[in-house]
């Protein structure tokens, strides 16, 4: 109650000063305006009787005079009239005229000294009077004054009822003021937080589920209160919903991987030892959109996988600065906490030049080893200058790690793809008490292949300076090995699956990646409850349909993007009953598009959507309709679980985590995945329909026995392909690729130093 005292006490006497300080100058100018109007009546009568009294004086015509002057007696306030001779002696009074004012008040000398016409107020007992008196002449000379006496009492009246009326004004505003903040206190502060008190009750005591949103009512006040609380929640159930799971798990002696176990064990595990990340791309980008700034999450296998990692062991992840508004965001060391929402660990910012950028990333790693790895008949280009950069950025990744682990203690340090082949050797010279492992998220190729690269020596012996290189598939350790093999003098232990060189022993080992699975995919992110909508999918994109297939890439050549158009044109010929009801919606990230290859591919796709659409088209329905732009988790996920099929083409990948994430998303256990033979993820997901995306015609029979499918059979699919996401989800990835960096026993440190600089 204190605080609605308060507010009315404050609104009360601002209202009563602003009206008093209105009341005040009305008041004035209410005077002002009924003097101004009193006095320019009294003014033309008497000047109107100037002109007919003048020549009456002088003539003793007292008689005269006064029938004159009677005549004027009666009009509104007017308290008389009198004429004065040369002395000051009356000479004619209107007979109203009150003997008191009879007597000349000193505007008559007044007049008749300054020969002009004078106002005088003066009190005549409770009444304000008013007179005028104008000098009468007789050729040019002063020889009386006329005086015409006003009661201007009521101007008086007039102001004090201005008064009266504001101060009932002031009156009915408080009863207004306490009614109305009483009221606005009640439902804007006292209700909305009685209601947050209950929600977090509730919650406290996990008696009911609680909404997920805090409420917070109309109250724009308590918003940023309630949405921060509502992340604190958020934060509470989860951690709660995690600690039931474990209790369940432990219980039933399940041997499921959770972010609440990865946590737990890797604190045994890690001890005091912190985790450090090194990736290119970073998790969150900063970006301007007009004057504001924006959160995006790039598109990136990557960072879909290590994000739920970092947040489980609260590490460091070092990568590449790359929005716009990403400066606007560090503090004064290039680091900020993430997720922005729910902070959890730390993102380290490293600062690339236009030359650097273009060198490492879009020339060496994305022109030279990106196609290099992925046999996906795209000719690599290695030029000396490109590869310079590459050094450069992996000598300035270092330094930024090296920096962030000052303080620490036998780190552990995960680098992550073919951007830092050569970072490993850098980090483990300075720090060969650091247990570093790389995780190459690409395929490796066959030693034929790896070998037409000029630097391949220099990349495997920046690689070996690792404890632990981790591959999505055991073909691609076996490919590594076997190129090591060829390129470098070195010693290789089959049994072990290791490399020894220069006294240090680097494991290879496959750790197939992948995503963070719910058992309740609908309700886990958001709290928001229930099925998209198919229908209103279609309709939102402006289409008919019947069937939905969807297809999420990256604009790359080793999606298989084209060759997917290609499969679902043949499909639409072969089976034209379904003209008119299929579609396929293709989510498309623009990415490199700095490449020309990729600016190509991206107008390549654009040209053969436009082709196959132009060649079905009917009405109001279209076979494909192309997305392409950046989306989010959120905005994939409803295509994800209103879909029917979904299509991944990839020529070569090496695991392809849209495939998981569909699998992830359908919680209904509907749904088919048309997957790619040459993925990682067919290994795993063998309840896929699996294709080999250069044949058009297998690839058209495939989404039709996909839609086709007896209803059972896919959701015993679809079953299966859950419990092996789920098994082997991201937490089992990250338990076992950092158990098995933690588990290796460091070398003696002049050992370690031995191994130094690159062989030629
Ligand atoms: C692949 C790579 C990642 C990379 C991602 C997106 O998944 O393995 O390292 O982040 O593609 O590519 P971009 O070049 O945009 O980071």
């Amino acid at each position: 109650m204190r605080i609605s005292l308060r507010l009315i006490v404050a609104l009360a006497v601002a209202a009563t000063l602003v009206s008093f300080l209105f009341a005040y100058y009305q008041v004035r100018a209410e005077k002002r305006s009924l003097r101004i109007d009193l006095e320019r009546r009294a003014e033309l009568l008497a000047e109107s009787l100037q002109q007919s009294v003048e020549p009456l004086m002088g003539q003793n015509s007292r008689r005269s005079l006064q029938r004159l002057v009677s005549r004027f007696g009666n009009r509104a306030e007017l308290a008389g009239i009198a004429v004065y001779g040369e002395n000051g002696e009356l000479l004619a009074a209107t007979p109203n005229l009150q003997p008191e004012l009879r007597v000349p008040r000193p505007a008559i000398e007044s007049a008749k000294k300054a020969n002009q016409g004078v106002n005088e107020y003066f009190r005549q007992g409770q009444s304000l009077m008013e007179v005028y008196a104008v000098p009468l002449h007789r050729e040019d000379q002063v020889i009386g004054a006329l005086a015409v006496f006003h009661d201007a009492t009521y101007i008086e009246s007039q102001s004090k009822e201005i008064w009266r009326r504001t101060l009932l004004h002031v009156f009915v505003q408080m009863l207004v003021i306490i009614f109305v903040t009483v009221l606005v206190v009640r439902w804007s502060i006292v209700g909305p937080i009685a209601r947050m008190a209950a929600w977090m009750r509730e919650l406290r005591t996990g008696r009911a589920p609680p909404r997920p949103v805090m409420p917070s009512g109309d109250a724009d006040l308590l918003r940023p209160l309630a949405q921060e609380v509502t992340h604190l929640a958020r934060s509470l159930t989860a951690a709660r919903a995690s600690a039931e799971e474990e209790a369940r798990l432990r219980e039933s002696g399940e041997s499921l991987w959770t972010a609440e176990r990865l946590r737990i064990h890797l604190q045994s595990k890690l001890e005091e030892n912190a985790l450090y990340a090194i990736s290119n791309r970073e998790p969150y980008e900063h970006v301007f959109r007009g004057k504001e700034i924006v959160t995006m999450v790039p598109a990136s296998g990557l960072v879909t996988a290590l994000e739920p990692v970092l947040e489980a062991c609260h590490g460091t992840w070092i990568a590449q600065g790359t929005g716009d508004a990403d400066r606007e965001t560090v503090d004064e060391h290039d680091r900020l906490r993430v997720p922005p929402q729910d902070p959890q660990y730390t993102l380290r910012r490293v600062w690339l030049t236009k030359e650097e950028e273009a060198g490492y990333y879009f020339g060496f790693a994305n022109e030279g080893l990106w196609p290099l790895c992925h046999i996906a008949h795209n000719r690599p280009i290695f030029r000396a200058e490109d590869f310079h950069y590459y050094q450069q950025v992996n000598q300035k990744f270092a330094k930024a790690a090296l920096e962030e682990m000052t303080e620490a203690r036998q780190p552990l340090v995960l680098v992550q793809d073919y951007h830092f082949a050569l970072l490993p050797r850098l980090i483990k010279q300075k720090r060969p008490d650091a247990r570093v492992a790389i995780f190459w998220h690409i395929p490796w190729p066959n030693p034929e292949a790896f070998g037409i690269c000029p630097w391949q020596r220099e990349l495997l012996d920046g690689l070996l300076g690792a404890d632990l290189i981790g591959f999505q598939i055991q073909s691609h350790c076996n490919n590594f090995l076997e190129t090591v093999d060829r390129t470098l003098e070195s010693r290789i232990d089959w049994e072990r699956f290791a490399v020894s060189r220069r006294n240090h022993s680097t494991l290879v080992r496959p750790f197939p990646i992948s995503v963070a699975f719910s058992e309740n995919a609908t309700r886990s992110s958001d709290g928001n409850p229930g099925w998209p909508d198919r229908s209103a999918l279609f309709r939102d994109l402006g289409v008919e349909g019947a069937f939905l297939g969807i297809g999420v890439d990256r604009i790359d050549y080793t999606k298989g993007i084209p060759e997917r158009l290609r499969g679902i044109e043949r499909f639409l010929e072969k089976y034209p009953a379904y003209q008119g009801q299929f579609t396929f919606v293709q989510i498309a990230a623009p990415s490199r598009s700095h490449i020309r290859r990729y600016r190509e591919l991206q107008s390549e796709i654009e040209s053969e959507v436009d082709r196959i659409n132009f060649k079905f088209r009917k009405g109001h329905w279209q076979p494909i309709i192309l997305l392409k732009r950046h989306h989010s988790h959120r905005e994939i996920e409803q295509f994800y679980r209103a879909a029917h099929l979904c299509v991944v083409t990839s020529l070569h990948d090496g695991m392809n985590l849209v495939a998981k994430e569909f699998v992830a998303a359908r919680d209904d256990e509907q749904g088919v995945l048309i997957l790619s033979r040459f993925t990682g993820a067919a290994r795993e997901l063998r309840d896929a329909l699996i294709v080999n995306p250069y044949d058009t015609e297998q690839l058209a029979d495939c989404i039709r026995t996909a839609l086709e499918m007896d209803p059972e059979e896919r959701r015993a699919r679809m079953r299966r392909m859950r419990e092996v996401v789920k098994d082997h989800n991201i937490y089992r990835w990250a338990a076992s690729l950092i158990t098995e960096l933690a588990d290796i026993r460091l070398e003696k440190p002049q050992a370690a130093k031995v191994a130094r600089g690159f062989v030629c």
